[in-house]
């Protein structure tokens, strides 16, 4: 309390500093014994005394800021070591642009090779298979593929729901182009395809033009693991494949000497964090041969002449395909990134999130208010089966109204814990997970006026009562028992509120809700 007419005191700061330190004393003795009976129960959590080590010496900043990270699908967090390590190879050297012979680009040239044959050897791909084409992001290797992929009428873009809006967007270049495009629904509860039908359409026989099929291999929104054996499957049906790695690689290895899709798009800042602005379209060789670009750039060329106005010769293999200078500085913090990304081991990151996020999917389901009511409503997978460590749900009241999630957001983010709302770039997940139908939908692109993501959402909530948007929490590399308990103690302070309590911005200060 503090002393009469509201002025505090020296003694009422040392009091608060008290009692907060006692109330984390307790937190931590709590969260220590949580954590043991976890592990103990839990043996894909391997080795939590490595785990604890690893994020104090390399993401230490974390707890030393407070920060509870809950959004790894979103971007991974870099290790102090790359940083330094990456900081070290600049200093030690002179790289000049790499488009020469001289030593300074000579210099450059080898780093952008070692990241090549780095990110090679990381997805177990045979260089005599596949070639790397360094690119900004994934959302630029799928962009080469939608505008140099050869479309045309009699062929097909059949593609998922659940994919992200980088990968709908490729049916722009089809349509164009006289193809068919075809969607594959993903169904409640779990946001899974139907196999049977997804066999179907891959083995619906064609002679015809060419026929693409893209599909994620996790959700970024719901976490589903969709079968990887869909590739082979598509192979021997005549189709090409493009397998939307960004939401997987961070925490499932992807073996290319197993699974051999035409297409992997990727970005490198999802895996390990830094650099941000690279990502890879891993290809295979056979494939990209086949590519057609719609224009040529310096360093894609081996020849163009302006007086014959149509002549160019395209640069074989990647050079083709990769548009002006490479990040050539940036490329040698990808090798220094997979390195790390080894070093840790991906097979154990995957262990460790999956059990993770089992625990959270457990505890989200036993949660309910004082009435009986359940707290949260997940979208997707609520068991570990065939699911990554990317959880999207709601938040429910006593009386089962949403929770705004952005105001969620808010709450979260004011005790440090950043999670992530919106639609998350995946409209068929979305659309499915809160029933909204085509109709619905319509009625956002109906208006001449541009809707934006929160008008729209509005708009479907006015005429229909659905809430159209969504949290999502995701675990990396880093993840500890301490960051998803954190959450789960942030969420359930909210346990008998009702809805309209977290509405709106309001004053309630020495609340227990949001203490
Ligand atoms: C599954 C998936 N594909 C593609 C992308 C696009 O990645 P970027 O924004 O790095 O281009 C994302 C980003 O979240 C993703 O989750």
């Amino acid at each position: 309390m503090p002393s009469p007419g509201g002025m505090r005191t020296i003694a009422d700061e040392a009091r608060a500093i008290r009692e907060r330190a006692m109330r984390h004393e307790d937190d931590e003795s709590e969260l220590r014994e949580a954590e043991a009976s976890f592990a103990s129960a839990n043996p894909g959590y391997r080795d939590p005394e490595a785990l604890h080590e690893l994020r104090e010496r390399e993401y230490g900043r974390l707890d030393e800021r407070g920060h509870t990270y809950l959004d790894y699908t979103g971007g991974g967090l870099y290790a102090d070591s790359q940083l330094r390590r990456h900081l070290e190879l600049l200093a030690s050297d002179v790289f000049g642009n790499p488009h020469s012979h001289n030593p300074t680009s000579l210099a450059s040239t080898a780093v952008v090779q070692s990241a090549r044959s780095a990110v090679l050897a990381f997805f177990d791909a045979d260089p005599a298979q596949y070639e790397v084409v360094f690119t900004q992001n994934a959302s630029g290797a799928l962009k080469l593929v939608g505008e140099s992929y050869p479309f045309e009428p009699g062929g097909t873009y059949l593609l998922s729901y659940d994919n992200h809006n980088s990968v709908n967007g490729i049916r722009e270049f089809a349509r164009s182009r006289g193809a068919d495009v075809v969607y594959v629904p993903v169904y409640r509860p779990d946001l899974r395809l139907d196999a049977d039908l997804v066999r179907r359409h891959l083995t619906t026989p064609s002679n015809g033009p060419a026929r693409l099929f893209a599909y994620p291999a996790q959700s970024n929104f719901s976490g589903v693991l969709h079968p990887l054996e869909w590739v082979r499957l598509a192979h021997d049906h005549g189709w090409d494949v493009l397998l939307d790695c960004a939401a997987f690689v961070p925490t499932n290895r992807l073996d290319l000497s197993a699974v051999k899709p035409d297409f992997v798009p990727l970005s490198f800042y999802k895996m390990f964090g830094y650099p941000t602005g690279i990502g890879a379209l891993l290809v295979r060789r056979e494939k990209l041969d086949q590519l057609r670009r719609p224009w040529f750039a310096g360093g894609t060329i081996t020849l163009a002449s302006v007086q014959g106005a149509g002549w160019y010769r395209l640069a074989p293999g990647a050079a083709g395909f990769e548009d002006g200078t490479v990040d050539y500085l940036g490329l040698s913090a990808v090798t220094i990134g997979l390195e790390h990304l080894s070093s840790v081991g991906i097979d154990r990151i995957h262990d460790r999130v999956c059990a993770l996020a089992g625990w959270l999917l457990r505890e989200m389901a036993s949660q309910k208010h004082s009435n009986g009511a359940p707290m949260f409503r997940a979208f997707g997978p609520t068991g570990t089966d065939r699911r990554g460590a990317t959880i999207a749900f709601y938040m429910l009241d006593p009386v089962g109204d949403v929770y705004d999630v952005y105001r969620i957001e808010k709450l979260a983010g004011e005790e440090r814990i950043s999670l992530r709302t919106g639609c998350f770039c995946n409209p068929g997940d979305g659309e499915i997970a809160h029933r909204i139908t085509r109709d619905e939908m319509a009625e956002c692109f109906e208006d001449t006026v541009p809707v934006t993501l929160a008008g729209c959402q509005r708009l479907i909530e006015d005429a229909t009562g659905k809430v159209p948007n969504t949290i999502r929490v995701s675990l990396g590399i880093a993840t500890t028992f301490g960051d998803v308990w954190r959450f789960m103690r942030f969420a359930t302070s909210l346990t008998d509120r009702p809805a309209a309590y977290v509405a709106e911005p309001h004053e309630e200060p020495g609340s227990p809700a949001l203490d």
